[in-house]
This record gives structure tokens, C-alpha cells and sequence, in this order.
């Protein structure tokens, strides 16, 4: 924070703390710090949270890089698609978890895959995915999932040698 806005802001606060009752400015300058802790952090979260890369917005929507997980598919997919936040406004219609190291994965827009097309890279070694499709049953806000796990080689766009799309094993060549 800069000298001059710390400044301001200070006499903003005693500002409000002199039209309040006689008695509480002990409280008020106590709150003060508080209150503009919150005023700074709120806008910075907000804005966090629209600024994710398009590489992270990747690693939230399609690696896990826990190394044990649900083995049922189906209450995986029912667990994770929600906890990524993949079911917020809409059910996302299908969606692929690849399980392994991040170094790994980012690997496949380098030295762990084989271009393909455009930004396309296809992984030279398979990797465990999940594949998640909600049902027919399923219905925002109560998404349903289906979950199919699999071991195959990804097929992922890359930008900057990061991986910023997943693709279908098909768009690289793939069955
Ligand atoms: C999901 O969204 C909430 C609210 O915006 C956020 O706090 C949380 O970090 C998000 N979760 C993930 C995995 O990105």
C-alpha cells in the first residue's frame, strides 16, 4: 500500500469515528483496521478469482493430482464435478480428470508428447482418466454424473508450454 493512500484512509476513518456518540472512539479505532483490511481484501479476491490463467482454470477443471482417490467413478465424478466448481451455474456436460503429477501432464506440451496439430500435443504414455457425462436424470442444480475410468494417452492444447485445453483423444489422431 502506498504512503498517500494509507493516509487518506486514516482520516476517513476518524472521519466516521467523530459523528458516532461520545464514548465509542476506543471501539471505533479498534474496528478501523478491521474494516479497511476488508475494504482492500475484497475487490483483491474478487479479482483473483476472474484472473485464473487459462493453465490454472486447466488444473482445476481436469488434474488431480492426489495420488489416491474415490475409486468408485461414479461417486468421484458426483464428488469432484462439484468441488471444482463445474456445476455453479450449469451442469458441465462432460468433463475428464487425468490423475498424475502436474510436471508430468505439463510434460505432454514438451518432452512427454508429440505435436499433433495447430496447438495440439498427444502424450507419448497413457495416463488414469476419469471421464464424467451427467445423466439423463440429471438437472441444475442437481447434477448427476456418470463416471468411466480408463487408462489412454491425452490429447491437450497448448499455449506457452502449458497445457490450456483437454481435447478428445480423437482431435490427436487417437481412438
Ligand atoms: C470455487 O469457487 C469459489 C467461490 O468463487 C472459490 O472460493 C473456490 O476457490 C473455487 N474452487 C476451486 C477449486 O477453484
Amino acid at each position: 500500500m502506498q504512503l498517500g493512500e494509507a493516509s487518506s484512509a486514516d482520516s476517513w476513518t476518524d472521519s466516521l469515528g467523530e459523528t458516532e456518540a461520545p464514548g465509542q472512539p476506543a471501539m471505533k479505532t479498534r474496528l478501523g483496521p478491521g474494516l479497511l483490511l476488508l475494504i482492500f481484501l475484497l475487490p483483491a479476491c474478487l479479482t483473483a478469482a476472474g484472473r485464473e490463467t487459462p493453465y490454472e482454470k486447466f488444473q482445476r477443471q481436469h488434474v488431480d493430482t492426489s495420488g489416491s482417490w474415490e475409486p468408485d467413478p461414479n461417486r468421484y465424478c458426483n464428488l469432484m464435478m462439484p468441488r471444482r466448481n463445474m456445476t455453479v451455474s450449469f451442469c458441465k456436460d462432460l468433463n475428464s480428470f487425468v490423475h498424475g503429477a502436474l510436471a508430468m501432464i505439463t510434460a505432454v506440451c514438451g518432452s512427454g508428447g508429440t505435436w499433433h496439430h495447430e496447438d495440439f500435443y498427444y502424450s507419448n504414455s497413457p495416463f488414469q482418466v476419469t471421464d464424467c457425462q451427467t445423466t439423463g436424470a440429471s438437472r441444475w442444480p442437481r447434477c448427476i454424473y456418470r463416471g468411466d475410468i480408463c487408462s489412454k494417452r491425452i490429447c491437450v492444447a497448448c499455449k506457452n508450454g502449458q497445457p490450456v485445453h483437454f481435447a478428445r483423444p480423437s482431435v490427436c489422431g487417437g481412438p
